[in-house]
C-alpha cells in the first residue's frame, strides 16, 4: 500500500506526455489530478524569469544559445514543443507537430494562470544573484504563499545552489526551501539547516532510510527527484521520503496503488 502522505510532484509538468515546462505539460498534470508541479526558473538576458530547464535553448526550443544571453523577445518568438516525441504514459496528444504551438512561459504568466490551483515547487535553476529577488517580487505580487499541506495551493523553493537558497531565504523567509543534491550527508544537512532550509532533496536512486533519519535529526524533511524507474520510485517510497518529482505521475500512482 502507498504511504498516505507520499506526494507525487509532476516534474516539469506531466513531462512524459507533453513538452516539459510548457502549459501543455502543466495543464495535463492538473487535468489528471496532480496539482503539485515542479518547474525550473532562470533569467533572460533582460532579466525576466522564464520557465526552462536547460541553460541553453537548443534541446527544447527552435532557438539556440544560452538562455542567459537571450532576450525575452527572442524567447517569445520560439516554439517549445516540436521536439517532443511522447507521449509515454498514454494520456498526452499524439501525432507530428502536435505541440507545435507550445512556448516558453514566464514565471509571471505561470503565477497569474495557476493562482489558487497549484502547489508549485519552484527550482532556482541558474545562479544569477538577482534571480531569487525577482522571483520573490512576483510571488509576492501574485499573493502565492506557503501551502498549509501538500494538497493545498502555494509555493516552495528548491535549488542545487546553496548560495541561491541563502539569498532566497533572505527575501522569502516565510516559504519552505529545499536543498537539492545527489545524496544526503551530515555536512549537507548541517549546511541546509544553517541557512534555514526546511527540506533536503536527494536523488531517488540513492536515498536510504538511514539518510532520512539523519535529515530528520536536523529537522529537514525529505523528498526525492530523478526517478527513472519503478525501482527508484519504490526505493524513495519505502525509505520513507515524503514524496518525489516524477515525469510520469499517473503510472507512478498506479504502481504505488497496486
Ligand atoms: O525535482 C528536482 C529536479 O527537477 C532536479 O533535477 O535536472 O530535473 O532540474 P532537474
Ligand atoms: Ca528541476
Amino acid at each position: 500500500m502507498p504511504a498516505p502522505n507520499f506526494t507525487l510532484i509532476a516534474h516539469r509538468g506531466f513531462s512524459s506526455d507533453a513538452p516539459e515546462n510548457t502549459y501543455d505539460a502543466f495543464d495535463l498534470a492538473i487535468e489528471h489530478g496532480f496539482n503539485n508541479i515542479e518547474t525550473d526558473v532562470q533569467l533572460t538576458s533582460d532579466g525576466t524569469p522564464v520557465l526552462i530547464h536547460d541553460d541553453t535553448l537548443d534541446r527544447t526550443t527552435t532557438g539556440s544559445g544560452p538562455v542567459a544571453k537571450a532576450t525575452l523577445g527572442y524567447i517569445n518568438s520560439l516554439e517549445a514543443g516540436i521536439w517532443f516525441e511522447g507521449p509515454q504514459d498514454g494520456v498526452g496528444r499524439r501525432g507530428p507537430a502536435t505541440y507545435g504551438d507550445s512556448f516558453v512561459p514566464t514565471l509571471e504568466e505561470f503565477l497569474q494562470r495557476y493562482e489558487g490551483n497549484v502547489n508549485l515547487h519552484l527550482e532556482l535553476k541558474s545562479t544569477e544573484p538577482e534571480l531569487a529577488e525577482k522571483a520573490a517580487a512576483l510571488i509576492e505580487e501574485y499573493g502565492w504563499k506557503k501551502p498549509s499541506s501538500p494538497a493545498e495551493s502555494g509555493v516552495s523553493i528548491s535549488s542545487f545552489h546553496l548560495e541561491q537558497l541563502e539569498r532566497s531565504r533572505q527575501v522569502m523567509p516565510h516559504l519552505d526551501h529545499g536543498f537539492l543534491l545527489q545524496q544526503i550527508t551530515p555536512e549537507a544537512c548541517e549546511a541546509a539547516a544553517r541557512i534555514g532550509c526546511t527540506g533536503i532533496y536527494p536523488l531517488a536512486g540513492k536515498v536510504t532510510a538511514e539518510d532520512i533519519a539523519l535529515a530528520q535529526r536536523h529537522e529537514l524533511w525529505v523528498r526525492t527527484w530523478g526517478v527513472r524507474s519503478e525501482e527508484d520510485l519504490m526505493r524513495a517510497h519505502n525509505a520513507g521520503a515524503a514524496g518525489t518529482t516524477v515525469d510520469w505521475p499517473l503510472r507512478a500512482q498506479k504502481i504505488l496503488g497496486s
